[in-house]
């Protein structure tokens, strides 16, 4: 494993993804460790430009629109995901595998179209380790509660976010040392810990 590994961050609304996301960015700052962080769709500026766009309320793109949207967000991000891979730690908030949970195995949108697109993209850039963070929609549901602003995706139903999280572990039982399934309905505090722990090897 690379000592600058990319540390991607995935799961549904609400499973905890951006609050894992900041524990580590809180670790590693603490001990002057040098990373870059991102998320998609956004992190560059034309790319959060074009988040605006899919992800405002009033947006009602097809299905293979919000694709190219996703994708495009992320050939801005690859300029400089490509800048800082090797050289940095990389930690980003939704990747690949939330294009295909979301877009493919929510929405049915074509897989090959999905992987050929990212392929072009992405050439020879490579994810060290997941984080899939996985909640029930209950809680799901009462975190949603919590946010101040929501989002056009946060109005899906439990039916969609059931397919998503179930494309989201069938991605991850594809090879499943390259994940860490947490689990956010239990104790934050635990998972926190193991989240830590695991970081701690990878950048070890
Ligand atoms: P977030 O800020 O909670 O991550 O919200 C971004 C939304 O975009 C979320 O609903 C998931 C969705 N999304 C896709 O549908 N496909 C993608 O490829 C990405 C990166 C995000």
């Amino acid at each position: 494993m690379s000592k600058k590994p990319v540390i991607v961050f995935e799961g549904i609304e609400g499973s905890g993804k951006s609050h894992h996301i900041n524990i580590v960015s809180r670790y590693l700052k603490k001990r002057d460790i040098p990373f870059f962080r991102i998320r998609e769709p956004g992190g560059s500026i034309n790319s959060e430009k074009i988040r605006k766009l899919i992800l405002n309320k009033n947006s009602n793109f097809n299905r293979n629109t919000d694709l190219l949207l996703y994708l495009a967000s992320r050939s801005e991000n690859m300029i400089l995901l490509k800048k800082f891979y090797n050289k940095k730690i990389i930690l980003i908030d939704r990747f690949i595998d939330s294009t295909i949970a979301y877009q493919h195995y929510g929405l049915g949108v074509e897989l090959a179209l999905i992987k050929s697109i990212n392929k072009s993209i992405l050439s020879n850039f490579k994810i060290s380790f997941t984080f899939l963070n996985l909640v029930n929609h209950k809680n799901m549901l009462k975190r949603l509660k919590t946010r101040n602003s929501l989002n056009r995706y946060d109005n899906f139903n439990k039916n969609f976010y059931n397919k998503v999280q179930n494309g989201f572990i069938k991605l991850s039982k594809k090879n499943t040392a390259k994940y860490q399934i947490v689990d956010s309905n239990l104790d934050i505090k635990v998972n926190e810990n193991l989240i830590i722990n695991k970081i701690m090897k990878l950048i070890k």
